[in-house]
């Protein structure tokens, strides 16, 4: 089978590039792990699977644009298929979201379109949701707003804290994204509108 290349953008530890890595997927290959912040994890994580990384600090550009036009040129030699944001902790400018446009997907903690931004984890437990969960939907111009592609569902404690609903959400993450990946990967979805829909 003809492998997608896949770029993972990530900012920080890197658990999703991790079980994306160990998921093999085999309509995938990633073939980059680029990120924004140069101590993140994740990039110690790729370096140890011989897989190539690239860094650009958001910090030397003055403005979301230039950043975003040159981490295109960046990527453009990997010819990359698809990108997976993983923990990328940037907003993506509707010109880089037009250049790989349905091309990009994200993993969120939250039951999307609840809860969308950060700290999704601690707005559920503030809000008493007794439900909460894991999205990993298609990126569009908005934030958190794309369709959605796979959703699972975690069940909200009352002893929680932020830190162990986080936990059992990450036991979530690792499963779906994976799956996600693979969906998108062999052609198995389709979007007509706002939903996402199996091909047969
Ligand atoms: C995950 O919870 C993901 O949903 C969110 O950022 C976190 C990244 O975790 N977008 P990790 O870096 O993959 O461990």
């Amino acid at each position: 089978m003809k492998k997608t290349r896949v770029a993972v953008f990530a900012s920080g530890n890197g658990t999703n590039l991790q079980a994306i890595i160990d998921a093999n997927i085999p309509s995938a290959e990633i073939v980059l792990v680029f990120s924004n912040n140069p101590d993140a994890y994740a990039l110690e994580r790729a370096a140890k699977h011989g897989i190539p990384t690239e860094v650009l600090d958001h910090k030397s550009f003055s403005s979301r644009d230039d950043y975003d036009r040159e981490i295109l040129r960046l990527i453009e030699p990997y010819e990359v298929g698809l990108i997976a944001l993983a923990g990328y902790m940037r907003i993506l400018s509707p010109l880089f979201v037009r250049a790989y446009k349905n091309r990009i997907i994200n993993i969120h903690p939250a039951l999307l379109p609840s809860f969308p931004g950060i700290n999704a984890a601690r707005q559920a437990l503030e809000s008493g949701v007794k439900y909460t969960g894991v999205t990993i939907h298609f990126v569009d111009e908005g934030v958190d707003t794309g369709p959605i592609i796979l959703q699972s569902v975690v069940h909200v404690h009352d002893d929680d804290t932020e830190d162990s609903l986080l936990e059992r959400i990450h036991v979530e993450e690792h499963k779906i994204y994976p799956e996600a990946i693979e969906l998108v990967t062999e052609g198995k979805v389709r979007i007509e509108g706002r939903r996402v829909l199996k091909t047969s």
